[in-house]
């Protein structure tokens, strides 16, 4: 298949698969295992620029955009999606700022966010708004000089481990939506400290774990974008951070592809290979097509990100939804073809299944998604009537 990407597109996913079977594959198992924040893999993705494929030039970044990201989302996720969402999860973090900070806080913080020197992490979640962020109760109250937080997070990606989080906060209560703000908040602010580290099914080897904030003074220049703006920009960054995940999909349902077949031409029953049986054979084909027809989706929403396209709500969404449904029954059958080895954590695919399961919950639930799905579809009705 041609995917029409450009030497340097080329260039950085082959980049980021050189990285994911030399340094990723021989320590995913332990990571796993041992629940550890892949500390040593940031380090190598650092070093290899990684961080910087979609920041602009002008920050010091590859400029290379969304498409550019999930290159390398995909291929880390290929081998390892635990690892991938902690990278993935930074970029998050870092797209309020790239999109709506000020000059100023762009280069005070993507100077450090683009060489890998410090991890960034988004807050939007708490424990009574999950698919309903609009519920949040984390209250910014404005004082002199700048804002108090206080307030609980939850499931944060990359939390206790990223130096740099875009939280969301309430800064007029009683404005619904129109009352939230974005701030900048930094690890060591006094009033900010880190809850619960979550025991995960999958994804372990990434940190998911409760900000809370205590009386947390933030300066007001941390302030990201124009007050009462912050959950329009959460949405138009989700909108954009969503192919990412569906990258992720893409990424761990090719693994899991790839261990399937090379497991059914090595396994012998019958006195052939497994691949032989035309049930299998079908199983294999039907996993290459769901793969492919998701890649293509999630590498057309990204272009129509990087194009300038001013909505692109519904590509991203479907393009997550189709990703993340598509990964769970890849891998899902990808243990099935494996049959009782496949269930063993001694081979890989035991791990893929537990992955995967999270791409259809995180960065929006696949039903409040379908729901914003049709929801477009509502309003282009109404325009053509
Ligand atoms: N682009 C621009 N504006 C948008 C928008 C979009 N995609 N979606 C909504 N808005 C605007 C609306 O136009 C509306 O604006 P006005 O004030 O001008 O009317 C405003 O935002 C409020 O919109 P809604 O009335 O539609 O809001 P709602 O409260 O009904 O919620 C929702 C809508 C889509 C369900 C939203 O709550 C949502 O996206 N939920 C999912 C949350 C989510 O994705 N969480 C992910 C957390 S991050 C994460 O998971 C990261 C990780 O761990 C890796």
């Amino acid at each position: 298949m041609e995917y029409f990407l450009n030497e340097q597109q080329k260039a950085i996913k082959r980049l980021a698969r050189t990285i994911a079977e030399e340094k990723i594959l021989p320590v995913r198992a332990e990571l796993d295992e041992r629940e550890e924040f892949p500390w040593a893999i940031m380090k190598d993705l650092a070093d290899a620029d990684m961080f910087g494929v979609f920041i602009p030039e002008e920050y010091g970044g590859v400029g290379e955009g969304c498409l550019a990201l999930c290159l390398v989302v995909e291929e880390l996720s290929r081998v390892c999606s635990s690892i991938a969402i902690s990278f993935a999860a930074s970029a998050l973090g870092s797209l309020p700022l790239i999109m709506y900070g000020t000059e100023e806080q762009k280069r005070k913080y993507l100077s450090d966010i683009v060489c890998g020197k410090r991890l960034a992490a988004f807050a939007l979640t708490e424990s009574t708004a999950g698919s309903d962020a609009g519920a949040i109760k984390t209250t910014a109250n404005q004082v002199e000089g700048g804002y108090i937080l206080n307030g609980t997070k939850q499931f944060i990606t990359n939390g206790g481990e990223a130096e740099i989080y875009t939280v969301i906060a309430l800064t007029n209560k009683g404005k619904g939506t129109r009352g939230a703000s974005a701030f900048l908040v930094e690890k060591d602010t006094p009033g900010f400290s880190f809850g619960r580290k979550e025991k995960k099914m999958g994804i372990r080897a990434s940190s998911t774990r409760e900000l809370v904030f205590e009386d947390c003074l933030v300066p007001e220049e941390n302030m990201i974008g124009r007050g009462g703006m912050g959950f329009i920009m959460t949405m138009i960054v989700l909108d954009c951070s969503r192919p990412g995940i569906g990258a992720q999909a893409v990424g761990l349902a090719q693994g899991a592809l790839e261990a399937a077949v090379d497991y059914a031409q090595q396994r012998i029953q019958f006195e052939h290979p497994i691949i032989s049986i035309q049930a299998v054979q079908h199983m294999l084909a039907d996993m290459d097509i769901q793969l492919e027809a998701a890649r293509l989706m999630v590498y057309a929403a990204a272009r129509t990100i990087d194009s300038g396209a001013r909505n692109f709500t519904e590509e991203s969404a479907m393009a997550k939804v189709f990703a993340s449904d598509m990964a769970m029954r890849v891998t899902t059958d990808a243990v099935q073809i494996f049959g009782g080895v496949g269930y063993m954590r001694d081979y890989p695919v035991e791990k893929m299944m537990r992955d995967a399961k999270i791409t259809q919950i995180y960065e929006g639930t696949n039903q409040v998604l379908r729901n914003v799905i049709a929801s477009e579809l509502r309003k282009r009705n109404a325009m053509r009537e």
